[in-house]
């Protein structure tokens, strides 16, 4: 693709402001940013991009300050859309904006469920080769929601958990570049995710950043090409960088720091396209189970909720009937999604330990018969002691 058919879309900061908080860099930082550099550092973002690709704009609108932040407007890839649906009521009447303009530009835009956040291309980034999506969750996007990206754009999705509050969003702290490499903050995923990401990208291509880079917004940048455009770098990082064959641009954001977000938040890329070499692998399962007992009393229900949390899930309680006299037993039924087949099972196995019992799944790739007696199968099952038997 040549560089003036790569484009972006941006939102100018006429209406910018740190007008609430729903992220830590904006505490302490309420009106504490000025306009008028705000609107410079802007302007200078968007003159190296138009010099490097084409921008797009989008109406500035009152009462919407992060609208600024069009990395959250939705993810596109090709002519398709999917919308943003932000977690924080704060940021929910910039929806319709965004909307408008996927629709006025061209995109088939897909809209989630209601109550199932997810936060653009904030918080969903493309491999820059087009193998795959890597999709973050933890903090304003829902697991869950990865099922319809998968659906709806057909690529493998790769479910990343962020764990440190700072790096709320999967572009604050993690950037795929041109040629495979990957520029990150290992401390800002769990273990499972790290595993994950070293298993896709390999060590040579995989540029970790140190946690003052990290704050710095590093990996916070628009990547066109070999030309990485940033915040700030310190020097060993831009060397690093450079070594690669990179280079680097470093324009100043302050102003836009003070609301959590800087050079990649404040674009979206609106070109993407997609190789499809690699089948779908990868896919996010969810499971219901049902637990029952003294849940409350014995904490039952809480260990449940954080061993999944801790397996790197993430659950929805479908219902909670709790018993009427403290003697009497509590109903739970909870709806368990994990990133990948092999975490789900691992949560699973645990929560049947504690005495969970998994609800029958919707799709089921086994056929289930009641047992008329303990200890004797049906009719026609077949045992056969060729082939390796796994038991569930
Ligand atoms: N104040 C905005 C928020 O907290 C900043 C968004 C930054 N955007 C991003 N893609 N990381 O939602």
């Amino acid at each position: 693709m040549s560089a003036s058919s790569i484009r972006f879309m941006m939102c100018a900061p006429d209406h910018y402001d740190v007008d609430y908080v729903i992220n830590p860099w904006m505490e302490g930082n309420i009106h504490k940013s000025s306009r008028d550099r705000a609107v410079e550092q802007w302007q200078k973002l968007y003159s190296i991009l138009t010099e490097n690709a084409t921008v797009d704009l989008i109406q500035p609108q009152q009462g919407v300050p992060d609208l600024v932040f069009t990395a959250n407007a939705g993810l596109v890839l090709e002519k398709t859309a999917v919308l943003s649906r932000f977690f924080h009521k704060e940021r929910q009447g910039e929806e319709p904006y965004f909307q408008q303009w996927f629709e006025e530009n061209g995109f088939t835009v897909h809209v989630l469920p209601k109550d199932l956040p997810f936060e653009g291309a904030g918080d969903a980034l493309l491999d820059r080769e087009g193998r795959w999506l890597w999709a973050g969750y933890g903090f304003r996007s829902e697991l869950d929601s990865h099922a319809y990206l998968a659906k709806w754009l057909d690529i493998e999705v790769l479910s990343l958990r962020l764990m440190d509050e700072r790096f709320y969003h999967l572009d604050t702290c993690f950037c795929p570049l041109t040629d495979g490499y990957l520029l990150y903050y290992p401390p800002a995923f769990d273990s499972y995710s790290n595993r994950r990401i070293e298993m896709h990208v390999p060590s040579e291509k995989r540029i970790a950043v140190t946690e003052l880079d990290a704050v710095n917004f590093a990996c916070n940048a628009v990547n066109i090409d070999q030309l990485i455009v940033m915040n700030k770098a310190s020097d060993a990082l831009k060397e690093r960088l450079g070594d690669a064959g990179f280079r680097i641009i470093e324009t100043p954001l302050t102003e836009f720091l003070k609301a959590g977000g800087a050079a990649k938040c404040l674009t979206l890329r609106s070109t993407e396209s997609v190789i499809h070499a690699h089948p779908v692998v990868e896919k996010t399962e969810s499971r219901t189970i049902r637990l029952e007992g003294q849940l409350l009393d014995h904490g039952l229900i809480n260990r449940a909720l954080d061993l999944i949390v801790e397996g790197s899930g993430s659950f929805q309680v479908l219902n909670f009937n709790l018993g009427e006299q403290r003697q009497s037993p509590s109903l739970a039924e909870v709806k368990v999604t994990a990133p990948s087949h092999e975490v789900m099972e691992t949560i699973m196995s645990q929560l049947i330990d504690m005495g969970a019992m998994g609800l029958p799944q919707e799709i089921c790739d086994c056929l289930l018969e009641p047992a008329t007696l303990k200890g004797v199968a049906p009719d026609d099952f077949y045992v056969t002691t060729i082939y390796p038997t796994e038991v569930r």
